[in-house]
């Protein structure tokens, strides 16, 4: 009988099996069974030389001693999808760009391609997902240089491969890694075993032959990146562009990146003509801020750069049991806290009242930073006064379980930043301010000053 070419390995516990099961017989693990190429016999392996025993040794070096020539960067002409990177696209590397449906994943890629090949490099742009005539129309809106990169429409991971090697582009975007297909598994486009087979040998070309490869990824309903996370593993730079689509904000940050920080995050809106970098987020955010009761100006930080941010909240008295918590651009288990140090330390119980919690722009805040300012937002929502007369109220200032107010990193760019838009009062830890009653006292003497 003749051995097929692909075998289920669990992801778990590494058992093989000629066939699918639901459970695996070896570890007892639901679904972790993924489909893989078998590997090629031993006997065909180079003369056999993979056996313990039989192995070429090698040398050790120090890595003092290690040639590492310096390579230039590749910058993509997008500040904030250079400075997100790192500094731009490093020869050779593999970057995943994560992100959930329309969300200008296509036209970012699209637009760098653009930008790389007016700088005399080399690109290719692989489309599994549109025809070569869609990705057309799309590069019309984005200008003449997007026009100039040539694409193949294709998803047979073999077609794609025998391609890069000749064309040898300086980068290429594969769009997306999740309809390429290798005929040799049987499992569809985009299961677990297609992605990471698709991901691994197209990584192998891009190492060898210096190929800087922007692989694009769906996003899941939870908003993992859909496929194995060992696609996490296997790359570079995981990017992960967040927005929600009707709203114009979106941003691109760093999930890992083996060659920068992760805590860049570039600030983009879409427009007619593509992508635009918005390089002075907080002059829009703040200048968008209502002055109304449950309005506070929060000072963020994103990476390494302050963000002024808006962060609104809503109470109301609500009929159900339990009520309605809603947070958009926060944490839901951090507004959870909030609620609850709130009502033991600030003496404003909110169990019967619907609460939204929300960060106008359609910006994501992820940092302890943001609790002090989501409370008196909910101070101010729940008492139905406003902080301030003329200009908003500013906090920062992470909460702690005793109803302390504990210091965040970088309090003077924060402060700098606030200044810089002439929000003096900043409701923060220190300066007097040790608990959650001192910051709501602090918020009232703002509002009487
Ligand atoms: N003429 C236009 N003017 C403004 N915005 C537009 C225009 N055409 C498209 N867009 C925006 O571009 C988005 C689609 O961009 P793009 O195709 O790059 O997204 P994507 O992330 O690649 O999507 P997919 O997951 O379908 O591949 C739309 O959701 C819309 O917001
Ligand atoms: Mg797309």
């Amino acid at each position: 009988m003749p051995r097929s070419a692909t075998v289920f390995s669990c992801s778990a516990c590494g058992h093989q099996s000629p066939k699918w099961h639901g459970r695996c017989p070896g570890c007892g693990e639901w679904n972790s069974l993924v489909e893989e190429a078998r590997a090629p016999a031993p006997a065909r392996a180079n003369g056999g030389g993979a056996r313990a025993g039989n192995g070429r040794a090698l040398k050790p070096v120090a890595l003092a001693d290690v040639q590492a020539p310096a390579v230039d960067r590749l910058t993509t002409g997008i500040g904030e999808l250079d400075r997100v990177l790192g500094g731009g696209l490093v020869p050779g590397s593999l970057v995943l760009i994560g992100g959930s449906p329309g969300i200008g994943k296509s036209t970012l890629t699209s637009a760098a391609l653009g930008h790389l090949a007016a700088a005399g490099r080399k690109v290719l742009y692989v489309s599994g997902e549109e025809s070569a005539a869609q990705v057309k129309l799309r590069a019309e809106r984005l200008g003449p240089a997007a026009l100039s990169v040539p694409i193949v429409a294709e998803t047979d991971l073999e077609a794609v491969l025998a391609t890069l090697e000749p064309e040898q582009p300086d980068v290429c975007v594969i769009d997306s890694v999740q309809v390429l297909y290798d005929p040799a598994l049987t499992g569809a486009p985009g299961s677990v075993g297609q992605v990471r087979e698709v991901a691994g040998r197209i990584m192998r070309v891009a190492k060898e032959r210096g190929i800087a490869t922007l692989l694009v990824g769906h996003v899941t309903k939870e908003g993992s990146l859909a496929g194995p996370r060992v696609l996490e593993h296997l790359v570079d730079c995981v990017l992960s562009f967040e927005g929600e689509r009707e709203r114009t904000y979106r941003t691109l940050r760093g999930l890992k990146n083996r060659f920068g920080s992760t805590n860049e995050v570039g600030v983009f809106e879409m427009a007619d003509h593509g992508l635009v970098e918005v390089e002075d987020a907080s002059e829009r955010f703040v200048s968008e801020a209502t002055r109304a009761p449950g309005s506070v100006v929060l000072c963020a930080m994103e990476g390494s750069r302050p963000l002024l941010v808006e962060v609104q909240a809503l109470v109301a008295p609500s009929e159900l049991v339990p009520p309605r918590r809603v947070a958009n651009g926060v944490d839901r288990n951090r507004l959870a806290l909030v609620l609850a140090v709130l009502a033991r330390h600030g003496g404003l119980g909110l169990g019967t009242s619907d609460v939204f919690v929300s960060v106008a722009g359609g910006v994501r805040v992820d940092e302890p930073g943001a609790d002090l300012a989501i409370a008196l937002a909910l101070a101010s929502a729940a008492k139905g006064i406003e902080l301030t007369q003329d200009k908003p109220l500013a906090a920062f200032g992470e909460l702690g379980l005793t109803g302390e107010i504990r210091h965040v990193a970088h309090a003077d760019r924060r402060l700098a930043e606030a200044a810089k838009f002439g929000l003096d009062d900043v409701v923060r830890p220190g300066n007097g301010t040790r608990t959650l009653r001192d910051a709501l006292n602090g918020a009232k003497r703002a509002r009487a000053a």
